[in-house]
């Protein structure tokens, strides 16, 4: 009988699949995939696959970046409920409401909102590129949607005149001073590296602040031996596989529960059933397209 692992590569040959999983997904998921990494890596190996199938183990904004990039592909969530609480916090309907006031702004969107939510806004960024995306805009009036912690350090950085909203990651929002400061009792040789998505007071106490896979590779590059890292703790296998002989440690509780729905079993059975497929109409692919396009374009 073959194992649930073994299914999945046979299926993945069979159907000329390809399995693209987020830095915070399980062990045993991470390990099936072929590609693991941030959001913006991922959206960038989604454009370049010429597979037929994207399985996609990730909350469902990433899915459907994938699709919004990939309109011919088939693009397949295992858990299609697996959603980001951040991208829940800002509609498409709140974002008109609001350019009514700031009608000059130009709306720049964390790729963590809903296609829908992109169709109203005329950037897309990442964490990996928010700041650089700011900058080079030629408007000094930004709405930046939806994450107030990413926006406050984007307009500490870029000096810009940024309208904050209030949506927060709540596994990031969670981190507090006192816990960085107890890990850095408990570890004084470490380096602490956070996520931007951390509130303004935590980044300020930490030594590199960046996308998942910036802190991989910055904890790669580093002398040190022992990190804090303050995001999700998916991240820690990541790490440890890619860091031989070097610890990290994390605050208690730092889980995105959305991510870790996602299993083998759960990438088998839409492999085999072929279910929970994205399906966007073409009117919101074409317009969430342009912010996403222009977020590219500015990376070239
Ligand atoms: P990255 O793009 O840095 O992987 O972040 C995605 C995310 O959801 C962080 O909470
Ligand atoms: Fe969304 Fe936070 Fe989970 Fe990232 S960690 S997917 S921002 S809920």
């Amino acid at each position: 009988m073959q194992s649930v692992k073994e299914r999945i590569l046979e299926l993945k040959k069979q159907k000329n699949a390809v399995i693209l999983a987020h830095n915070y997904t399980s062990p045993e998921v991470q390990d099936l995939a072929d590609f693991v990494g941030d959001s913006l890596g991922l959206s960038q190996k989604a454009a370049a696959t010429d597979a037929d199938i994207i399985v996609f183990c990730g909350v469902s904004f990433m899915g459907e970046t994938a699709k919004i990039l990939s309109p011919k592909k088939k693009v397949l969530l295992p858990e299609p409920e697996a959603k980001c609480a951040m991208a829940s916090m800002c509609s498409a309907d709140q974002i008109r409401q609001v350019k009514q006031k700031y009608p000059n702004a130009t709306v720049v969107a964390y790729v963590n909102t809903t296609a829908e939510t992109k169709t109203v806004t005329d950037y897309c960024c990442t964490s990996a590129n928010a700041l650089n995306v700011v900058k080079q805009i030629p408007n000094d009036q930004i709405l930046f949607v939806p994450d107030t912690n990413l926006g406050k350090y984007v307009k500490e950085k870029s000096g810009k005149d940024i309208i904050l909203w209030s949506g927060f990651c709540p596994v990031h929002q969670c981190v507090t001073l006192r816990q960085v400061e107890e890990l850095r009792k408990q570890h004084p040789g470490a380096e602490v590296v956070a996520h931007p998505e951390c509130r303004l007071e935590v980044l300020e106490t930490a030594d590199f602040i960046g996308s998942t896979e910036a802190i991989l590779k910055y904890c790669q590059k580093s002398d040190k031996k022992e990190f804090i890292v303050l995001t999700e703790s998916g991240m820690g296998h990541r790490l440890e596989g890619a860091c031989p002989g070097k610890s990290f440690y994390f605050t208690a509780q730092s889980l995105c529960m959305t991510m870790k729905m996602i299993s083998p079993e759960s990438i088998l059975e839409c492999m085999e059933k072929e279910t929970g497929e994205v399906v966007l109409d073409a009117e919101t692919m074409e317009k969430a397209y342009l912010p996403v396009k222009r977020m590219t374009d500015i990376l070239e």
